[in-house]
């Protein structure tokens, strides 16, 4: 069993090649509909398109005013490609740890983090759980500084009342094969600010701004944008994003039952408040059970599982550049070791939870750790 599978049928496939019957190819009429879409389904007053989500937080970087040797604030526990765009900037990741509840930016440990070279605050939403963001905006407001939501695998979340994207100054998501509607590759940038979208709309396409003839280069900017071939799956996909949601949501809730009395294991719940995507289904185990052992025991019941995520700074270009002990870094650490992502999507039917369930009881059982 896969750890995803992307809801994809004869939509997508038609959608694609109209788009290719047309002939007109590159960012055009359907990626304007696709970002209208999620500027609707966002309440955001800008979708911006890009090729990823990690094009599109380097962009909304640039666009922020971050600068070599500035600093931006992120937490620990992420795929590292939340941290890289930071890199590409020539910025420092400034790593927080996260809570061990959510997975997500501690608010707690926030303040002390910030000095007079932070730039931007980039929380991200991890799994589809949306961070903290109520003390995190409090927090940005009194410094003066932008937030960035990693939305990459948030879309269709709510907090308190709030969608995804539209919680910060600017939201970027992803919309690669694993995340909540795909178009293979691909990412938008959400945001109400109507200056930071103009910046990020000219450094999307090279700079350039149209004359009356020619196009103008007024500054150096990047080759960032979607094609409408993407768009288009895009479109398809996001038809069913309610749909989508809600069998995330009924497989995460029936999974949760299954798996509620396996000592060791903690399945994930949400905030009051607090709407979940379940973009990933991440349990954390106690530190007796010897996580990869785990995932190679479901391998050999033909179940696919991973890590939760990357604590960044036990990445070899992390742990070489910045050098970051472990003890700065606790919980991260811990999830880093002990969170364990299991099958999730739409499809699974209630057998294919029983299968799940029953591989983690029985691996869990034969994957103890030997205490002193
Ligand atoms: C939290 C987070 N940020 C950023 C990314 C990068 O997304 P993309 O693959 O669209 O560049 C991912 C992808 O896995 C992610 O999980």
């Amino acid at each position: 069993m896969r750890l995803n599978v992307p809801v994809l049928d004869a939509a997508e496939l038609a959608a694609v090649a109209e788009v290719l019957e047309s002939g007109y190819l590159t960012q055009g009429a359907r990626t304007r509909q696709f970002e209208a879409e999620i500027a609707a389904v966002t309440g955001a007053r800008h979708a911006q398109a890009v090729s990823s989500a990690t094009t599109g937080l380097h962009l909304a970087l640039v666009g922020l005013g971050v600068r070599p040797g500035d600093e931006v604030v992120i937490p620990g526990f992420s795929f590292p490609a939340t941290a890289n765009a930071v890199v590409q900037q020539g910025a420092i990741p400034v790593f927080v740890d996260i809570r061990r509840d959510t997975f997500n930016l501690d608010p707690t440990h926030l303040e002390v983090a910030i000095t007079e070279r932070t730039r931007a605050i980039m929380p991200v939403h991890a799994f589809g759980l949306c961070a903290d963001m109520d003390p995190i905006n409090e927090i940005a407001r009194r410094h003066g500084l932008p937030v960035l939501e990693d939305a990459a695998c948030a879309l269709g979340g709510v907090y308190r009342g709030r969608a995804a994207g539209s919680l910060g100054t600017a939201g970027v998501f992803s919309f690669h094969p694993r995340k909540i509607i795909t178009t293979a590759e691909g990412g938008m940038i959400t945001t109400d600010d109507d200056a930071l979208a103009e910046r990020i709309a000219v450094l999307r396409a090279h700079g350039a701004v149209r004359g009356e003839l020619f196009m103008e280069f007024v500054d150096a900017g990047f080759n960032y944008r979607l094609s409408d071939v993407h768009a288009a799956i895009g479109l398809a996909q996001v038809q069913k994003l309610a749909a989508i949601l809600d069998g995330r949501r009924r497989a995460a809730a029936s999974l949760t039952a299954r798996l509620a009395d396996i000592p060791g294991v903690h399945t994930p719940s949400a905030p009051d408040g607090v709407e979940h995507t379940y973009q990933s289904y991440v349990v954390l185990l106690d530190d007796d059970i010897d996580r990869d052992a785990v995932i190679r025991a479901m391998r050999d019941r033909d179940v696919e599982t991973t890590l939760g995520t990357y604590g960044m700074h036990l990445q070899p270009y992390f742990r070489e550049r910045f050098g970051i002990p472990d003890s700065a870094l606790p919980e991260t650490t811990h999830a880093h070791h002990q969170a364990l992502t299991l099958p999730l999507y739409p499809q699974l039917t209630d057998d294919d939870l029983d299968v799940v369930a029953r591989a983690l009881r029985e691996s869990v059982a034969t994957s103890t750790r030997e205490t002193a």
